[in-house]
């Protein structure tokens, strides 16, 4: 995605050969002209799929899923990384592994907000080591809904996760694929695979 690719250019702070860091346009800072067409083109490409539900984490999740959501016409449902007061039981949960954290946390959806008949479409912010993304299918599988598929803001291509779902079988487009992060600078992949 064009639009994505030049903003990373432009506002993209390469912290280490492993990390950028994008906090004024998605990560702290949200750039609402940018998500919207982020929705767009998330929505454009699963048009088919017969999405009833987007599933996300929050926090950094929810801005894109909320965009896709707006112009597929369904509800966002974000998973919770902490337990909340009015969320206690009646839930799927998922433990997710942070490689960067080296800690384990448990991410939680309320069952009443899943169904056998909803086909699912994950979002997520960023794809690197691909736990969250594991973590987030796992849960809405518990529902026995069915999952179509995950739209991914930026992708490090460099990192395992989007290989591993992909042999998996599951569909993950990614609007923005970095290839390296080396030097200093961004390079990104020829074309976002599927
Ligand atoms: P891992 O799979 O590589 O181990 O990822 P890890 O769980 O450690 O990721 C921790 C957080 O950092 C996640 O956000 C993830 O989206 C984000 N992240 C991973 N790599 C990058 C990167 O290169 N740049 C940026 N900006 N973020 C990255 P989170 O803690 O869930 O936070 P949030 O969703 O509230 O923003
Ligand atoms: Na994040
Ligand atoms: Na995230």
């Amino acid at each position: 995605m064009k639009m994505l690719k030049e903003k990373i250019q432009k506002e993209g702070i390469v912290l280490s050969d492993t990390v950028l860091k994008v906090d004024t346009f998605l990560n702290h800072q949200i750039d609402p002209q940018l998500m919207q067409e982020i929705g767009k083109e998330f929505a454009a490409r699963f048009k088919d799929a017969g999405i009833t539900k987007i599933v996300t984490i929050e926090s950094s999740g929810i801005a894109p899923a909320l965009m896709t959501g707006l112009i597929l016409d369904v509800p966002v449902i974000f998973a919770r990384k902490r337990k909340s007061l009015t969320l206690s039981d009646n839930l799927l949960t998922a433990t997710v592994y942070s490689f960067t954290k080296q800690e384990s946390n448990d991410i939680s959806v309320s069952k009443d907000m899943l169904h056998e008949e909803d086909v699912v479409l994950l979002i997520d912010d960023f794809l690197a080591n691909g736990q969250a993304l594991k973590g987030l299918n796992d849960l809405v599988k518990q529902s026995g809904a069915q999952v179509a598929g995950a739209g991914i803001v930026i992708e490090k291509g460099f990192q395992t996760g989007g290989k591993e779902i992909r042999a998996n079988g599951l569909r993950v487009e990614s609007l923005a694929i970095v290839e390296s992060l080396v030097n200093g600078g961004v390079v990104f992949a020829e074309e976002s695979v599927n």
